[in-house]
């Protein structure tokens, strides 16, 4: 039954698309805002990109601006707000003569888990957040001038911007206002329902192919990545409500570039940390499917640049016009520039591009696939594929704007594309590279790590030695050193640094210090013993809003509790430690510099990793590690199409994308001959009751009727 539904569908859909796409009455907000501009008037080419060595490298003038204002009038008022006169923790703040360290804060990926993680750390860090400021952690956001992100970490990052800083709380659970929520229990793949097939299902891929075509047919290669950024931005974006899911009233997020960032009106008061969203990529010619050597190119995504400060490469390109074939800095001819390329939901879409290393297109296989039906689609659908042009479908497909730029390090430099995937698929899960960049400066670095290493899906240290090991071997001349960490992840273990609240670097040797400090924010189990809800897998996309609540409560209680050796239950002193860690290294920029104070001495007792005394696991007592479900009603639901296997969730995304290849492949040939190809695919489209007639005729009169009775 299913191959032939199969077959049936893609050619129904590819009916509608044609009719969309030859539609003149397109109006403005709809998601073919997805499209890029080309064709576009170049800027002069020295605005297109710069390139610099690791001796030279400097921060871009609109970044510097940003975090020079943000340090110098915004920081300073929130450093007092948090620690007052600086009694409470033995110092007197006004004897710092205006001092204070330069924080970043690093999120780690990991999906919905990774999203979620993260959101509950920065509501621990809040000073927004009234039960965060009685813990004495609330504040440390507040002080912060970075935040890195990758993948599930970009996601809760370029929804706090695009929905303009608000609280946590109102971010992923709503406002009864103009803030409509993560929608998590809307399966992210299949939001209605588990059957690719269901009506609303059908309206919601519609939507996205309609948008993916867009772009495809401006001759810019899509892939995977594509369909999968535009299912981020229907969650993570501020233009999609519960009502408005199936129906196209507005863009869900097409058309927001991250570009666009510095107009929002929080950044506009500089009241948010510079946001630094990391990809990876694959050499291109590789073809890789496994996890990456620690070689190949970090690249960064910022509101004003994309590109590298890893020496090979050492070069930025203009966030408005990335997009744009670059070759030897200049695009090809004067009109020949792209801009709307940078798409918020692509951005995170590439962060997140985790499908080299799941889809095997060459064995006809999905990693964890085990459904016969499912897997006679796939043949099918393979067998399309094959006939159709592309290049690379796993990866998210750049123009590359380094062509011929380095030909002697860059390993991309002769391609006219860049293939990027997950930010972290060289196991660097927590993005510390970008904050570790010697020309930001950086005094603390927070480590917000919710990776799913260990058998329980708790992180073991693997994301911290891998950065360690890549800054020490590939970026010592352009990157910072990286403090003393246990030696391996074994060692991560045994001294149970990996399940509380740790600081590296604590004593630095010389004056400016060597590295600058870390604090190591693992997901841990509940400081209290409850059974945890924050180990989840990755793959687990759809969340109930019990399960979200208990998630993001468990987080914020363990971020505002900190940890007491040999006992369950917070420590009263934390929020006090945590301030010590943060202003720790101003003592040394004042002359002459300034002791620790016997509070924060004892603080670091505690928390510090004494590579010369470690502390020991048994420490850790109490806790539970086995992911208990919170709310099984809502996950029974969602096992029978997930359970313990990607497979359903990544069919749907294969199949959503072999669609958009098809579409845009059968486009070509029908606008050579139009008509006898578009009454051949209507013709096949003879399932009066088809739910995309439905949508064809709606779309095709662009009237909308609105929809009800959601809430599956
Ligand atoms: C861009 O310009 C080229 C010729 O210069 C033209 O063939 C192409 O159709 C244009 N594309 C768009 C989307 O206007
Ligand atoms: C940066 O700030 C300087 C001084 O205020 C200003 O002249 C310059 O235009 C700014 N640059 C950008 C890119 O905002
Ligand atoms: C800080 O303020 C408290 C009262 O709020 C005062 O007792 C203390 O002396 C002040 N300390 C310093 C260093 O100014
Ligand atoms: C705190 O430091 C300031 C500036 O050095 C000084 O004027 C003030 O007297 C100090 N306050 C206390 C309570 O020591
Ligand atoms: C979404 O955010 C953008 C800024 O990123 C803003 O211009 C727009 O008004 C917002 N839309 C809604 C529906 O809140
Ligand atoms: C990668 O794939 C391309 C296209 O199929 C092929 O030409 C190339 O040889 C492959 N590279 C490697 C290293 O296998
Ligand atoms: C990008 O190029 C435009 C046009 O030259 C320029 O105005 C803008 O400042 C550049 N942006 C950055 C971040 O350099
Ligand atoms: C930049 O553009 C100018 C003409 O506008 C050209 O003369 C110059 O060679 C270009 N620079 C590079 C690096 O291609
Ligand atoms: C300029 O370059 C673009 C992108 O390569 C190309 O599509 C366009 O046809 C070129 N325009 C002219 C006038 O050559
Ligand atoms: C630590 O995590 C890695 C995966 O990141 C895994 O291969 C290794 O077995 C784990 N080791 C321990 C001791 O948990
Ligand atoms: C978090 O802490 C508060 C205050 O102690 C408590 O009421 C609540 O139950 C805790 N939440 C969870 C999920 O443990
Ligand atoms: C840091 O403190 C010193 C006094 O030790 C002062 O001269 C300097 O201006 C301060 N720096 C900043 C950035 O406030």
């Amino acid at each position: 039954m299913l191959p032939g539904k199969g077959v049936r569908l893609p050619f129904s859909l590819l009916s509608l698309v044609l009719n969309f796409v030859s539609s003149d009455a397109l109006g403005l907000g709809t998601p073919l805002d997805y499209a890029p501009n080309v064709n576009v008037t170049c800027p002069p080419n020295d605005t297109l990109i710069r390139v610099f060595t690791p001796q030279t490298q400097s921060l871009n003038e609109l970044e510097a601006n940003y975090t020079n204002t943000r340090l110098n009038e915004v920081i300073p008022q929130a450093w007092q707000d948090w620690l007052g006169n600086g009694s409470a923790i033995g110092y007197n703040l006004s004897s710092f003569g205006g001092n204070y360290s330069k924080i970043g804060i690093a999120i780690s990926g990991g999906g919905y888990r990774a999203a979620q993680y993260g959101a509950g750390v920065l509501s621990g860090f809040d000073a927004r957040n009234s039960s965060a400021v009685a813990a004495g952690t609330g504040g440390m956001l507040q002080v912060t001038s970075y935040i890195s992100a990758l993948s599930g970490g970009s996601w809760l990052t370029g929804s706090l911007f695009f929905n303009d800083w608000p609280t946590i709380p109102d971010m992923i659970f709503g406002n009864n206002g103009n803030l409509s929520g993560w929608i998590l229990d809307l399966n992210l793949a299949a939001p209605d329902g588990l059957d690719v097939f269901n009506d609303e299902n059908q309206y919601f891929f519609g939507s996205i192919l309609y948008s993916i075509v867009a772009k495809a047919n401006l001759s810019i290669y899509t892939s995977i990545t594509d369909p999968w950024a535009r299912m981020i931005s229907y969650h993570f974006l501020n233009e999609t409500t519960r009502q408005n899911f199936f129906l196209n009233d507005s863009a869900h997020g097409a058309g927001q570039l991250w570009s666009d960032i510095p107009q929002i009106p929080s950044v506009q008061q500089h009241l948010t940390p510079w946001p630094l969203v990391v990809a990876n990529s694959r050499p291109v010619g590789s073809n890789s499917t496994a996890a990456l050597t620690p070689e190949p190119i970090v690249y960064e995504i910022t509101p004003a640049e994309f590109g590298s400060w890893d020496p090979n490469l050492s070069a930025m390109a203009n966030m408005t016009y990335v997009g744009t074939h670059i070759n030897n800095g200049a695009p090809p001819n004067a009109t020949g520039c792209v801009t709307g390329f940078d798409q918020a939901g692509f951005m995170m879409g590439t962060s997140a591009s985790l499908f080299n290393q799941i889809l095997d297109f060459a064995d006809n296989t999905l990693e964890g696939f085990d459904s016969s039906d499912a897997k006679n689609l796939i043949y099918v659908l393979q067998r399309q594929l094959r006939e159709v042009r592309t290049r690379a479908a796993d990866v998210a497909n750049w123009p590359n704007p380094f062509q011929s730029i380095k030909p002697d390090t860059f390993e991309d430099s002769s391609s006219n594309w860049l293939e990027l995937i997950d930010g972290s698929s060289n196991l660097e899960n927590v993005p510390f590279g970008a904050l570790f960049v010697k020309a930001r400066e950086l005094d603390v670095i927070i480590g917000v790590d919710s990776s799913a290493d260990d058998s329980s899906s708790f992180p073991n240290g693997t994301s911290p030695l891998f950065s360690q090991a890549r800054i020490a071997t590939l970026l010592n001349s352009s990157h910072q050193t990286f403090p003393p960490i246990p030696s391996s992840f074994d060692e991560f273990v045994s001294t149970g640094v990996n399940q509380r609240p740790t600081f590296f670097g604590c004593d630095p040797t010389q004056n400016p210090p060597e590295f600058p400090l870390v604090i190591y924010m693992p997901n841990a189990p509940p400081l209290n013993g409850d059974n945890p809800v924050t180990n989840t897998d990755t793959f687990k996309i759809q969340y109930t809003a019990k399960h979200s609540l208990i998630f993001l409560d468990q987080v914020h209680n363990n971020t505002i509790g900190g940890f007491v050796p040999n006992q369950l239950g917070p420590d009263p002193n934390w929020g006090k430690c945590l301030q010590c860690a943060a202003i720790d290294r101003a003592r040394l920029k004042v002359t002459p510099t300034i002791g620790r104070s016997d509070i924060c001495t004892t603080c670091f007792k505690q928390y510090c990793f004494n590579p010369q005394n470690p502390p020991n696991a048994s420490e850790i007592v109490g806790r539970k590690y086995t992911f208990v479900d919170p709310d099984p009603q809502g996950v029974s639901k969602v096992e029978g199409f997930l359970g313990n296997n990607k497979a359903p969730f990544i069919v749907g995304l294969v199949l959503l994308f072999l669609l958009i290849i098809a579409a845009v492949f059968f486009l070509r040939r029908w606008k050579a001959k139009k008509d006898r190809e578009y009454k051949r695919l209507t013709m096949e489209a003879d399932d009066a009751g088809a739910p995309w007639l439905a949508y064809h005729e709606r779309l095709s009169t662009l009237e909308l009727p609105s929809r009800e009775g959601l809430g599956k």
